[in-house]
């Protein structure tokens, strides 16, 4: 099937090189002249594991090709929206690139068509775009809603072995164009489930929220078993092996970042009030996500007390999360811009995400950046981890052993307490 993916983000990339794997012939679109050319000559604008062998693969197959011409890209009629909805500061979705992009293809179209729309967009968006596509009078267009649950770091394998797909429409003829799109994806299981446009958007903001809310919920109960002398590993493993909670996305630490829980955590919270509805858990939720980091960063102080000013802290961990080098709503980020003004240093390794948190945090004084994860830890007073990179877990114990004040916080509760301590290294973690 010949396929048009309009935005060249995370999501539009990854969709994109997967139809083309799949078998179909994509065109790729974007309004960024620079990402098109770069995409031209084999450059891919952010990491993401699989995803330029992806991409190289379908280019050299002659199934996958990047432009900046809607008038290319209007030959094929059927549609992905791709783009991205950063909150506004009102907390709600930016739809602007949205209805930019549905304009282009009203300005553009050539036959009937079918638009897919996998951006995540609030209730009753998919209906306002559907109504748009009026003005293009010659033609009918329909529109469909397919959330995407894609996670940076495994996006390639989410897509090509995805838990569901969620189709929402109410047209036949969609419904059938859908399954022959993801058929390939569908040979061993039927994965597919159909229902309402409405639903298939709401779907999208409850599957976030609902994530979001099973780690603050760790989180709050995390406090509760550091004061009290519990473990939140051993209440996790507890309460995880109920089937009905599940064991998944139940880590206390640091709190959630990136750029889709906070921001749909926030555009969910802005529709209530919208609506008059009064907002509670997953207002609370957000609430609790910002205060883990406040209750991390006392820690520290308060390990510090009067000390703070002269101390030099090594931080591992820059990203949002492990395998990716995206640093949006980081809480690495956020805890290194609060810490930097009170402690002397502040020494940052990450695998991915230097050349990134350099940009971010390119006003601090300061703070160094390292490719080395054990530089010069016996200048150090004391490490800081606030991803959960895999990599951390086995750390060389006699490099740990040279910082000044033997000291860990664990922000994501990686290491293993025991194995630290009997090494005579102090271990701050959250909820044990
Ligand atoms: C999330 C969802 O998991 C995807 O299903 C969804 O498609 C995507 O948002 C999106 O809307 O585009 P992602 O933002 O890539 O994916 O990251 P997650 O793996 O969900 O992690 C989010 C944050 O939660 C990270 O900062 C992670 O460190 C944190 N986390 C995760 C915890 O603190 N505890 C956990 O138990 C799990």
């Amino acid at each position: 099937m010949n396929i048009t993916v309009i935005g060249t983000g995370y999501v539009g990339l990854v969709c994109g090189s997967c139809l083309a794997d799949l078998g179909h012939k994509v065109t790729c679109i974007d309004i960024s002249i620079s990402k098109i050319r770069a995409l031209q000559e084999g450059k891919i604008p952010f990491f993401e594991p699989g995803l330029e062998e992806k991409i190289k693969k379908g280019v050299l197959n002659h199934k996958l090709n990047f432009t900046n011409s809607y008038k290319i890209g209007c030959k094929n009629n059927i549609f992905f929206l791709c783009l991205d909805t950063p909150s506004l500061k009102s907390g709600a979705a930016d739809l602007s690139k949205v209805f930019s992009a549905v304009d282009s293809i009203i300005e553009n179209i050539s036959s009937d068509s079918i638009v897919i729309n996998k951006s995540t967009v609030p209730l009753g968006t998919t209906k306002k775009i559907e109504k748009k596509f009026l003005k293009a009078k010659d033609y009918i267009i329909d529109v469909c809603s397919n959330p995407e649950f894609l996670r940076e770091g495994t996006a390639i394998k989410d897509f090509m072995d995805p838990e569901r797909i969620i189709i929402g429409s109410q047209s036949e003829s969609v419904i059938r164009t859908m399954k022959k799109i993801y058929h390939p994806i569908n040979k061993k299981r039927n994965k597919k489930i159909f229902m309402s446009v409405e639903s298939a958007e709401l779907t999208k903001y409850a599957a976030n929220c609902f994530l979001a809310t099973k780690i603050s919920f760790m989180n709050e109960i995390s406090i509760l078993a550091e004061t009290h002398g519990g473990n939140i590993h051993e209440i996790r493993e507890g309460i995880g092996s109920d089937s009905r909670i599940g064991s998944s996305f139940l880590y206390a630490g640091l709190g959630f970042g990136g750029s889709c829980f906070p921001k749909d955590l926030k555009a969910l919270i802005y529709e209530q009030k919208k609506l008059n509805l009064k907002p509670g858990l997953v207002e609370n939720t957000l609430q609790i996500n910002q205060r883990q980091l406040e209750v991390f960063y006392k820690k520290i102080a308060h390990f510090y007390k009067n000390q703070l000013s002269q101390t030099n802290l090594f931080i591992w961990g820059l990203s949002f999360k492990p395998n990716t080098d995206d640093i949006r709503e980081s809480v690495a980020i956020k805890l290194i811009k609060k810490l930097s003004p009170k402690v002397n240093s502040l020494t940052l390794y990450d695998p991915l995400a230097i050349a990134n948190s350099k940009k971010a945090l390119s006003n601090l004084s300061n703070v160094k950046f390292t490719r080395n994860q054990y530089l010069n830890f016996h200048k150090a007073n004391g490490l800081i981890i606030c991803t959960e990179t895999k990599d951390y877990a086995d750390p060389i114990i006699s490099e740990l052993q040279k910082l000044k004040d033997k000291v860990i916080f664990d922000g994501r509760n990686i290491l293993d307490k025991n194995k630290i301590e009997a090494n005579n290294i102090l271990y701050q973690g959250i909820g044990i």
